[in-house]
């Protein structure tokens, strides 16, 4: 399975705003497939837990603070080479250095604030995919 999925998360702002259809569209048109989806509302030891790489960074706080602030749709989206693919869909991490036209680009408003969430490898595609579904090899 690894290397056909990527893990995703729709941020609190855009579902604050009324962006997570649009959003799926563009995932959609992007030709990735959703094989799982479901929307959940962080507690802070969760959201410590799955940015855990990030402790000890200045920005972990806010980080945790922004990502429990409300509900976050996460998935997992089946394309070739989805990791990769993903992250060109969605655009670089700082908004203002996104490509136009990526989904960061579109709806991001900062680095903290950017819309959506893509894993960087294979392997934390699966750390991720498996830390919010169980058994992700049905998917
Ligand atoms: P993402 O790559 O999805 O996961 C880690 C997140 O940390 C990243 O998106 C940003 O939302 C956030 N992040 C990275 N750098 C900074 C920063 N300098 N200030 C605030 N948030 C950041």
């Amino acid at each position: 399975m690894a290397g056909n999925f990527t893990f995703a998360i729709v941020k609190p702002n855009a579902i604050r705003t009324g962006k997570t259809g649009p959003i799926l569209a563009m995932i959609n048109e992007g030709g990735f497939v959703v094989s799982a989806m479901k929307m959940v509302y962080m507690t802070t030891e969760q959201a410590e837990s799955f940015y855990e790489v990030h402790r000890g960074k200045g920005f972990f706080t806010e980080l945790v603070e922004f990502m429990t602030s409300g509900p976050v749709v996460v998935m997992i989206l089946r394309h070739e080479n989805a990791v990769e693919e993903f992250r060109k869909l969605i655009g670089a991490t700082d908004p203002e250095k996104a490509d136009p036209g990526t989904i960061r680009k579109t709806f991001a408003i900062s680095i903290k604030m950017n819309a959506i969430h893509g894993s960087d490898s294979d392997e934390n595609a699966v750390r991720e995919a498996n830390f919010f579904f169980a058994e992700i090899e049905r998917y």
